[in-house]
């Protein structure tokens, strides 16, 4: 009896102990997570607060951005991809120094002309609107051609999270949108949003992703993947798109988005996963986006400018 109860105790002890380490694990885990969401989410909340607006891009290598550039008092710099003004912000409030701020986005820009109404902004913040790749231009009608050279420059490239989470844009393969991905546009159907002078003039004269997925012949769009994407599959995808406008135009994000995932299923263990390495949509819809604001040629034009 007393053996067995002895037993019994420690087999209680120890299932206790089993218990309570399993229930320390878990609650490790939650701990965890809760800390690295919220403790995140409280810092990005007091990064953002003085900002006008509410979505904001987190630029991932702010520390690094700064402790390179290293702003100084009285210093001129350059954002060349303005975005949500995350960099813009931290270099103006590093110290008492100017920022041009670039971006083609209108929305960017509005933001960014919001920013330098604040009264800590004042006369120290400069948005233009226009393409990174003719900076050496806008110095030259926007500013002292005597200054062309800026103490520093920045440069965040790529699309910002508030296109991609705007399914107007058309950039998001898993949201449903109208096929557009250029960048100085709201959006084809926004026809409510005010139209910036270049913005009509740039919609004239430009392709979206619609065009590429119903004028383009298979050749093309299989370049456009293979060469912007890297998807081996290239040729697949291009059949597919160009065999599905066969009975109708492909006219949304989301349409696209099954063409291709039913022409490349992913693998049953990789469902899921949206990262470039796994998913064809997304290598495709990062092709049609770089192709169609020749992210890579302004790249050059503005490396050349500077
Ligand atoms: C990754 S976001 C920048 C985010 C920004 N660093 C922030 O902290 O919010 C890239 C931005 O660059 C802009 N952009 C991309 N290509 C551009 C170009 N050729 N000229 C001007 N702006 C461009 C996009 O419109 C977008 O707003």
């Amino acid at each position: 009896m007393q053996n067995g109860l002895e037993c019994s105790t420690s087999q209680f002890i120890y299932s206790k102990l089993r218990f309570s380490k399993f229930f320390l694990f878990v609650l490790d885990k939650m701990l965890s997570r809760f800390l690295a969401r919220n403790v995140n989410l409280s810092l990005q909340r007091r990064f953002y607060t003085s900002l006008p607006y509410t979505k904001v891009h987190v630029p991932v290598m702010l520390s690094e951005v700064l402790h390179y550039l290293q702003p100084q008092e009285g210093g001129i710099y350059c954002d060349l991809t303005f975005g949500d003004g995350g960099y813009t912000k931290a270099i103006l409030d590093q110290c008492n120094c100017k920022v041009v701020a670039v971006d083609q986005d209108p929305t960017a820009y509005e933001k960014a002309l919001k920013l330098s109404q604040l009264k800590q902004y004042k006369n120290r913040l400069f948005p233009v609107l226009g393409r990174f790749g003719s900076i050496y231009d806008y110095c030259l009608t926007h500013f002292d051609e005597q200054i062309p050279c800026f103490d520093g420059m920045v440069m965040d490239i790529g699309v910002s999270s508030g296109q991609l989470e705007t399914p107007e844009r058309g950039f998001s393969y898993k949201l449903d949108g109208p096929l557009d991905m250029r960048m100085f546009s709201r959006g084809r159907d926004n026809s409510e949003a005010p139209v910036h002078e270049n913005e009509a003039e740039l919609l004239k004269k430009s392709i979206s992703a619609y065009e590429i997925a119903n004028y383009f012949s298979r050749e093309e769009i299989a370049d456009i993947i293979y060469q912007y994407g890297g998807d081996r599959l290239s040729r697949k995808i291009a059949t597919a798109i160009v065999d599905a406008r066969q009975s109708g135009p492909i006219e949304t994000t989301s349409a696209l988005a099954a063409v291709i995932h039913k022409a490349c299923p992913q693998p049953r263990w990789q469902r899921g996963h949206d990262d470039m390495l796994r998913n064809s949509a997304a290598r495709t819809f990062q092709a049609f986006r770089i192709h169609i604001n020749n992210e890579l040629g302004e790249l050059k034009n503005a490396l050349t400018a500077t």
